[in-house]
């Protein structure tokens, strides 16, 4: 395809799915990166460079998750790219509620479809990473960036995007284990009532319409579930209370992030009970044996941003997309032009 010496770079935001009420419907990026790094080895072999949590624990050959999306987006549009230099730098944690597996799936999504000129429409590349993840919430959010309404009936896929709040900030507290999405949709039942139901229908609804509308005080009755986290609760000691109790420290809202064990609070920035609020979640959590990282973020407005460069080997590798961490630029140097 003559992409030789074309080099892509994906920033990709992290997600927290549900927001409460919202079960597999509602997402929201967040400021928290991963970077995807694409180039065509040509003759060369498939090499990988991953820098981040639990990185070193991936696969290095081509059963790689971002190799493999790589080779969907290839296989789709008709191209022929078998060998690949694939650099990642993560901040989002791993198995924590954070959607890490899904800003992976979209930064090597976009990644691999600009590689070749963008032949594949960003729906598109929406639909592929719904049916890979099981559920719209964490991957809308990735590729659209803001907030995000979606539904998928296991076909099809549908997105709204919402502008967040200007005033919306978040704080998470981040446990120090990891929880596997896979054991906590376990954990929920097969059946719910029509009562609960109805709950949530009415929460869900009601908080679109107060994130929409920039109704801030409408966020502590919206953000309540019957679900999931009732019954997730239980994986994740502390959860009940700081649920139950996070609005007196000045939360506007509280809920477990996607799958967990991540929680994740809604603060108005304007808001002087922040440390409060830091204090309780970490001391709740500590109270239960389980120390964890608080660290605040604001919601990503946009969702993955590609650029592309010409890589000139002679020259050496000099780009810095994104402001990707020198150390992963040096590291990356010899890879890429190798
Ligand atoms: N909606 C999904 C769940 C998100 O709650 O299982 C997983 O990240």
């Amino acid at each position: 395809m003559g992409m030789g010496n074309r080099r892509v770079t994906v920033k990709v935001p992290a997600s927290t799915a549900n927001l409460g009420p919202g079960f597999d419907s509602l997402g929201m990026a967040l400021s928290l990166y991963a970077w995807i790094e694409m180039s065509e080895a040509g003759s060369g072999e498939t090499s990988f460079q991953l820098f981040g949590d639990g990185m070193d624990q991936l696969p290095k050959d081509k059963s790689n998750l971002l190799y493999k999306v790589a080779q969907m987006v290839f296989k789709e549009a008709g191209a022929n790219v078998p060998e690949l230099n694939i650099a990642m730098y993560s901040e989002i944690p791993l198995a924590r509620g954070l959607g890490s597996s899904a800003s992976a799936i979209i930064g090597a999504l976009v990644a691999a479809n600009a590689l070749i000129g963008s032949p594949l429409s960003k729906d598109k590349l929406f639909q592929m990473a719904t049916a890979m993840e099981g559920h719209p919430d964490n991957v809308a959010a990735s590729l659209f960036g803001g907030i995000v309404v979606s539904a998928w009936d296991g076909e099809a896929a549908q997105v709204a995007r919402i502008e967040p709040p200007e005033a919306l900030r978040t704080l998470v507290a981040i446990p120090a284990f990891h929880l596997l999405t896979e054991k906590a949709r376990h954990a929920l039942p097969s059946e719910v009532s029509m009562a609960d139901a109805v709950f949530n229908v009415g929460r869900s609804s009601l908080l679109v319409a107060a994130l929409a509308g920039g109704e801030l005080a409408l966020i502590r009755h919206a953000m309540k579930d019957k679900l999931h986290q009732p019954y997730r609760a239980a994986l994740i000691p502390g959860m009940a209370e700081i649920l139950e109790r996070a609005a007196d420290f000045g939360a506007l809202g509280v809920a477990l992030s996607g799958a967990g064990p991540t929680l994740i609070a809604f603060v108005d920035a304007a808001s002087s009970e922040k440390g409060e609020l830091e204090r309780f979640l970490q001391a709740t959590l500590q109270k239960e044996g389980i120390a964890s990282e608080c660290q605040w973020l604001a919601p990503a407005l946009s969702g993955a941003e590609v650029t592309a460069e010409t890589v000139s080997p002679s020259s050496g590798d000099k780009s810095g997309a994104f402001g990707l961490s020198p150390a992963l630029l040096e590291r990356i140097k010899g890879e890429v032009n190798a």
